[in-house]
């Protein structure tokens, strides 16, 4: 594809799902995403070529300009939107299939952790929101939507809404994911344990008190004298 067609995709992109965009003119002037996007598309060719200082160099220009850091290696698809920009981050290995959405603060970046290939591969069609971070050689599945201000440290299967930090997968394919809620409550259980006692004091003395209690999972069989 050439650099006229894949900028062409990326203004049809920007026209379909910004309705703030007035006209292609007004994109191409105004658009800080689109700019970095069209300086990165220039950066990532002469890297190919092995023109890598240079490359770096027009990179390190987009990002005083735009505020937007994408390194001239990261292999990126067309179609892609990225919408306000300032403060987002596209790291050496980072992977970015067609027609994703980024906004701005999102970190496509590594974990420190890893060599080699240690940033992100975001799959067609996926939307990062804003100040969202995925770190790591991590997956994130077709058309999948990572909440704002979450942080993916772990593969995202596709069609999935990913939020909070550590990013869960909250939804799939538009239907909620049911979250285990079953984490165990020490505090809870020991008061189990102490109303069990007292229940059993009381029984022994023939009282009882401790009749409701939100610590009893059912209230016991009672065969004393009620007082
Ligand atoms: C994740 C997001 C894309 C919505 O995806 P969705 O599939 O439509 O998901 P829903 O809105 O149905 O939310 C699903 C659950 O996640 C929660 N949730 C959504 N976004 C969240 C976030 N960023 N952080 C924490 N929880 C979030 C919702 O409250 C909901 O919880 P519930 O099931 O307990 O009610 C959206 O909430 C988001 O983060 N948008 C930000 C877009 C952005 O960056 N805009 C900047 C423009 S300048």
């Amino acid at each position: 594809m050439t650099l006229k067609e894949a900028k062409k995709r990326d203004l049809d992109k920007i026209m379909n799902c910004d309705p703030a965009a007035i006209s292609r003119r007004q994109v191409k002037r105004t658009y800080t995403g689109y700019k970095a996007l069209c300086i990165y598309r220039r950066a990532h060719r002469l890297w190919l070529k092995g023109h890598k200082s240079l490359a770096l160099w027009l990179s390190w220009q987009a990002k005083k300009e735009t505020g937007i850091d994408i390194h001239p290696a990261a292999q990126i698809g067309v179609g892609v939107f990225i919408d306000h920009g300032v403060g987002l981050v596209i790291g050496e290995t980072a992977e970015i299939g067609d027609d994703v959405v980024l906004y701005q603060g999102v970190t496509l970046g590594g974990t420190g952790k890893e060599t080699g290939k240690r940033h992100p591969t975001i799959e067609r069609g996926v939307t990062v929101s804003a100040g969202a971070s995925v770190l790591g050689p991590v997956r994130i599945g077709e058309e999948s939507k990572i909440g704002a201000g979450s942080v993916v440290l772990k593969d995202v299967p596709p069609h999935s809404t990913v939020v909070g930090v550590p990013g869960r997968v909250v939804k799939q394919y538009g239907k909620r994911v049911e979250l285990d809620q079953q984490l165990p409550d020490p505090i809870l259980e020991e008061l189990k344990r102490l109303n069990e006692r007292i229940y059993n004091l009381e029984q022994s003395v023939g009282i009882r008190a401790c009749r409701y209690s939100i610590t009893l999972d059912e209230e016991p069989e009672y065969d004393g004298d009620r007082k």
